[in-house]
């Protein structure tokens, strides 16, 4: 296995910036706020990408809120294709029924994960079910979804940071930016 030395040597472009990411964000976590007041929503989240995602947007919900984590894998390890199969690595440790539930994804690429995922949390009876995501891929959608939340659409590439990796490594890069398609290129 490669392990980079330098991770900002692997990024050939910086697409959204911190500051970008952190504005977003708070618009979505004021719109959110709005839609549901009142009420008392439940913050799924899918790890491990979707982590810095999911502690920043909490933070920018003024609302009373409950969290809980799922593990899901589709793509395994060192590659950048989905495989379309989805293997629940952690389930949830509360119960959904009868709660305001919303999704916090970091990317939706396919589409696949999700659909998967959304086919599963129904069956466990929650009164609402909606989908905010950080980045949306559409040029690669095999499968519709409903998406309610969008932070940014982006191209067709493969991005890395805020949470997202390539084989587990820059997710912790304050910034989304596109990886150099020679580092998934690299013989082992
Ligand atoms: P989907 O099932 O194809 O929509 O893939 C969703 C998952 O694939 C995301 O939650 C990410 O973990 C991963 N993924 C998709 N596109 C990228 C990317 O550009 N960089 C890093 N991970 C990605």
């Amino acid at each position: 296995m490669r392990t980079p030395t330098d991770l900002m040597a692997d990024i050939g472009e910086v697409l959204l910036d911190e500051d970008r990411i952190q504005a977003r964000i708070r618009e979505l976590g004021a719109q959110i706020s709005a839609d549901y007041a009142g009420r008392r929503i439940t913050l799924v989240s899918v790890l491990k990408g979707s982590l810095p995602f999911m502690a920043d947007l909490m933070r920018s919900i003024t609302l009373p809120l409950r969290i809980d984590l799922m593990e899901v894998s589709s793509y395994g390890g060192a590659t950048t294709e989905s495989s379309g199969l989805v293997r629940i690595l952690k389930d949830l440790s509360t119960s959904i029924e009868g709660e305001e539930v919303l999704i916090c994804e970091d990317i939706i690429d396919t589409g696949l994960t999700l659909n998967y995922l959304i086919r599963y949390l129904k069956g466990k009876r929650p009164t609402s079910l909606r989908i905010c995501t950080l980045l949306d891929k559409p040029a690669r959608r095999l499968v519709e979804i409903p998406v309610d939340y969008t932070g940014f659409t982006i191209p067709d590439q493969f991005v890395v940071g805020y949470g997202l990796d390539y084989d587990e490594l820059y997710r912790n890069l304050r910034f989304v930016g596109v990886l150099k398609p020679e580092v998934y290129a690299a013989p082992e």
